[in-house]
């Protein structure tokens, strides 16, 4: 708690509400009281200026560009950890020792089969659904299937269900790449690290082992990292809101998935490659920028801005050096990476973007790398939602555990008619 106060006079009353200090970053006025003493809300769309809980996970400063996984920078564990690492130190607050994240690591491998009936799942949905359709609706489908990890009161089944979570994402991912492209399922296989893992389940075929290389498991693993959370961000939002109702951790992480499909959040990784090729070579920029600098035009550079960042998003320079080495390791010369350096170049040294503090966000390379690994775009928002879910179970652990957290339930500015008397449709 901090020594000072907010002091607030509203309606002839004045009162003091507490401010509160994190261990770094904004202070907080504490407002649960505010309705009681004043009969009045706090009014804030899009909770601008809101914090919705109190967490150690994950700190971003969005004018410095930083982001911290319990208080590690991101760029540190992209270059130094592994997507194994992180996972635990977001679920346990401290980097493991060897023998831990062995045991971890175990674990994991140990829950990626997923049960062999949710395979009849796939078969219901039409060969082109989108990806991300399937995992919405596979992923709230575990818990019928798991339901001995659904009590959320009991800490050990909700420590497997986020075990069963985090492992079985990859292959639930892969499955739903798999059924698009009219292939058999892979199953996992107990002596391969987990991206490795996953990404021999999605390009394996049974005419032709697949090999996964060095090179694109460790860009694959990177991807994770940096995708893995971000402080309450809309999906993750979603999570916290869905849990705090009681519902089951597969119904939690279900709802985050569809929030996360949205083109202004981690749909924008699609979008934002979609987008470059539709802009296809460097003298198309200027009319596209042009485009996303007009008011009367919907178009928006995606991959672009951000709510907290205004500054560079630190997740897209590493994202942005992961793509030149990937491509260039594997050959691969994409005209597209020649537009979103260009775009960012121009971008960045416009009047409009400089103003309104619009830089490349996770979303803007990210499409490079999977697009060169071999992934259709409809599978990035996937890959993000893979990586995210252990944000997402990190984060509704966290919030079952705090003692303030009760149901989320926002009020309301009312503009609509107050009451009157219903009329009979022959006097209308
Ligand atoms: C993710 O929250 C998170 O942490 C999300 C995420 C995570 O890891 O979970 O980081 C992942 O979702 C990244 C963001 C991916 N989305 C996109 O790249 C889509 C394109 N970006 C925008 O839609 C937008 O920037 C948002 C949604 C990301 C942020 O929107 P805000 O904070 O609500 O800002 P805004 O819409 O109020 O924009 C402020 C101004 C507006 O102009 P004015 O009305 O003030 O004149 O900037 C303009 C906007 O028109 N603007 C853009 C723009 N983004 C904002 N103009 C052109 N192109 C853009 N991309």
């Amino acid at each position: 708690m901090s020594d000072n106060n907010a002091t607030l006079t509203v309606g002839g009353a004045t009162k003091d509400y507490a401010v509160m200090d994190g261990s770094v970053g904004p202070q907080v006025i504490d407002v649960r009281k505010l309705y009681a003493n004043t009969g009045m809300f706090t009014y804030d769309p899009g909770f601008t200026s809101t914090a919705s809980c109190e967490s150690g996970l994950t700190y971003i400063d969005g004018d410095e560009g930083v982001l911290l996984h319990r208080g590690y920078p991101i760029g540190q564990l992209a270059e130094e950890s592994s997507f194994m690492e992180v996972c635990y130190l977001l679920l346990n607050g401290e980097l493991p020792s060897k023998t831990e994240l062995d045991d971890f690591i175990t674990t994991i491998t140990r829950h990626t089969m997923v049960h062999e009936q949710l395979t009849t799942f796939y078969r219901g949905f039409r060969r082109d659904a989108h990806p991300m359709a399937i995992m919405c609706g596979v992923v709230g489908a575990l818990s019928a299937f798991y339901h001995d990890s659904t009590d959320i009161n009991d800490p050990l089944q909700r420590k497997i269900a986020s075990h069963r979570l985090i492992a079985k994402m990859p292959t639930i991912a892969a499955m739903a790449y798999k059924y698009s492209v009219g292939q058999p399922f892979v199953y996992p296989r107990n002596d391969l690290s987990y991206t490795a893992n996953f990404l021999r389940m999605t390009f394996s075929v049974p005419a032709e082992e697949y090999i996964p290389d060095p090179v694109i498991v460790d860009a694959m693993d990177k991807i994770f990292i940096l995708h893995a959370d971000h402080e309450q961000n809309a999906s993750t939002s979603t999570v916290r809101l869905a849990g705090s109702s009681g519902a089951n951790p597969f119904a939690c992480i279900a709802a985050g998935i569809a929030c996360l499909w949205g083109p202004a959040h981690g749909g924008a990784n699609e979008a934002a490659l979609n987008m470059l090729r539709e802009i296809g070579t460097v003298d198309k920029i200027p009319e596209y920028i042009a485009r996303a600098k007009n008011k009367d035009d919907p178009f928006r550079l995606m991959g672009f801005g951000h709510r907290v960042y205004k500054n560079y998003d630190p997740r897209a320079t590493v994202m942005q050096k992961t793509a030149k080495d990937v491509l260039e390791k594997l050959g691969v010369n994409d005209p597209v990476f020649d537009v979103a350096k260009e775009l960012e170049q121009i971008a960045l040294n416009d009047p409009y973007f400089i103003e309104k503090k619009l830089y490349p966000n996770v979303d803007f390379y990210s499409g490079v790398i999977l697009s060169a690994i071999g992934f259709p775009t409809e599978m990035f928002t996937v890959l993000f939602a893979l990586a995210r879910t252990v944000g997402w179970v990190a984060q509704w652990n966290e919030m079952i555990s705090d003692p303030a957290q009760k149901i989320g339930r926002p009020r309301q500015l009312y503009t609509g008619p107050t009451q009157r008397d219903y009329v009979s449709v022959d006097k209308r």
